[in-house]
């Protein structure tokens, strides 16, 4: 054999054995919690191209209709939209004061959503944090009214920034809540940026299971503005990896950044 060929048989192990160890290393870097990611987007939305609404409503390109939207940790955002006809099943009233006194159906919740936020909000007043429900659950149709109004209000582009198209708000699932100070003031709005009951949820909303769905500096991944009252159910385990990570759903599923300019 030549000893040109030799060399190169040479240079062909070596390169084998460097990759080998290389894909060695990188598995044993890899976080136990992404080798674990439930099978979103392939098992848990269907493409809009090759599925349509019940009522044969084709999505916007790229929008996927989730198909197990009642999954805890389901995925709702301006690219995974719920059916026009889910309605979750378990909806119960949480036994927490809101904003308001009537019994309105926005004081809905989830049954699992409930009963966390109840442990949080009793955990919070130990804590000597008084909090107050804003806004949990809307039906399809409430929400489409309120992005309508904001729409009208601030026009399309600006609405999109803090409202979500309706079959694309997580108060839809049951699983969402907006959450304010025991003053009723700063009910989802800017002011209640900072306080010591936003900085409380900051630091203890996954103890119950919830995450802060919109984060400060992440504004390009939800596509919504920073907004520290909207807690979103997960469950523990799930809300502690994505808090603890300082990350959002998106990047916990991995998903691509909704990125619309917000
Ligand atoms: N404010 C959030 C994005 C919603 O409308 O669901
Ligand atoms: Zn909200």
């Amino acid at each position: 054999m030549p000893k040109l060929t030799r060399f190169n048989i040479c240079l062909l192990v070596i390169t084998l054995s460097l990759s080998g160890c290389s894909w060695k290393n990188h598995s044993a870097k890899k976080d136990s919690s992404e080798a674990n990611l439930p099978p979103v987007p392939a098992d848990h939305s269907s493409t809009a191209e090759s599925n349509k609404n019940k009522d044969g409503r084709q999505t916007d390109s790229g929008v996927q209709i989730v198909t197990t939207p009642e999954m805890i940790p389901v995925l709702v955002n301006k690219h995974h939209m719920l059916p026009d006809d889910y309605n979750p099943s378990d909806l119960v009233d949480p036994n927490i004061q809101f904003i308001f006194a009537e019994k309105l159906e926005k004081r809905k919740m989830r049954a699992k959503a409930a009963t966390a936020i109840e442990m949080l909000f009793t955990a919070a007043k130990q804590d000597g944090i008084n909090l107050l429900g804003v806004s949990a659950y809307r039906s399809h149709s409430e929400q489409t009214s309120l992005f309508n109004h904001y729409v009208n209000v601030d026009g399309y582009e600006a609405a999109m920034t803090y409202s979500a198209v309706p079959g694309t708000s997580e108060h839809e699932t049951g699983l969402a809540i907006d959450v304010t100070g025991g003053n009723g003031k700063c009910a989802a709005e800017d002011c209640f940026k900072g306080t010591p009951e936003a900085d409380w949820l900051q630091k203890h909303a996954a103890d119950y299971g919830f995450i802060i769905r919109y984060p400060k500096g992440k504004e390009q991944i939800t596509g919504y503005q920073y907004e520290p009252w909207h807690l979103r159910y997960v469950g523990k385990t799930i809300a502690k990896k994505i808090m603890d990570r300082g990350i959002t759903l998106e990047e916990y599923y991995n998903t691509a950044a909704v990125n619309n300019g917000a």
